[in-house]
């Protein structure tokens, strides 16, 4: 069935997401800067075409079971994204990190499973919308992931939103 499929690569996009951030927070922990190089570019390479997905054509699929604050709410979790994973690929060039810096990056990472989290519970609703809307899911997944714009790339060059920095919350 077409919701199966969809929930499973959805699953799998947020699998791949989580595992990234926690195994960001622990390359942290450990000062590990090759890793995080390594990590944090397999975060920003999954997140990018997966939040532009969700923003072109989940997102707009779900009025009809949210209050439009919560679309936005959605939307702003995704500026959240963008402005932290800024923040974590800053730290991870610095060549000294402080505690200071550990804490607030690992909190950072942290932050980001709330919506991993949060967003994974849609799938229960797109098993609710009709065969030909998810299928327009899946389209914009796949050409998402073929153009291929990292986070970072689609923050800058696409999305057309302001990102929301952790430095000034
Ligand atoms: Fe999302
Ligand atoms: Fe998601």
């Amino acid at each position: 069935m077409l919701t199966d499929q969809f929930a499973q690569v959805f699953r799998g996009e947020h699998r791949t997401l989580r595992d990234a951030f926690l195994d960001i927070m622990s390359a942290f922990q450990r000062r590990d800067t090759t890793a995080l190089a390594h990590l944090i570019h397999r975060a920003i390479v999954c997140a990018g075409p997966h939040c532009r997905y969700e923003e072109e054509a989940l997102y707009p699929a779900l009025p009809q079971f949210f209050e439009p604050d919560y679309i936005e709410i959605l939307l702003i979790d995704h500026d959240w994204m963008i402005g932290v994973m800024k923040q974590l690929h800053v730290f991870s060039k610095q060549a000294q990190l402080t505690d200071d810096d550990v804490h607030l990056a690992v909190r950072l990472a942290r932050s980001m499973l709330l919506h991993i989290s949060d967003c994974e519970g849609l799938s229960i609703m797109v098993e609710q919308l009709s065969p030909p809307v998810v299928q327009s899911i899946l389209d914009a997944r796949a050409w998402s992931l073929n153009e291929g714009l990292d986070l970072l790339q689609w923050a800058e060059h696409v999305r057309g939103r302001p990102y929301l920095s952790p430095q000034a919350v």
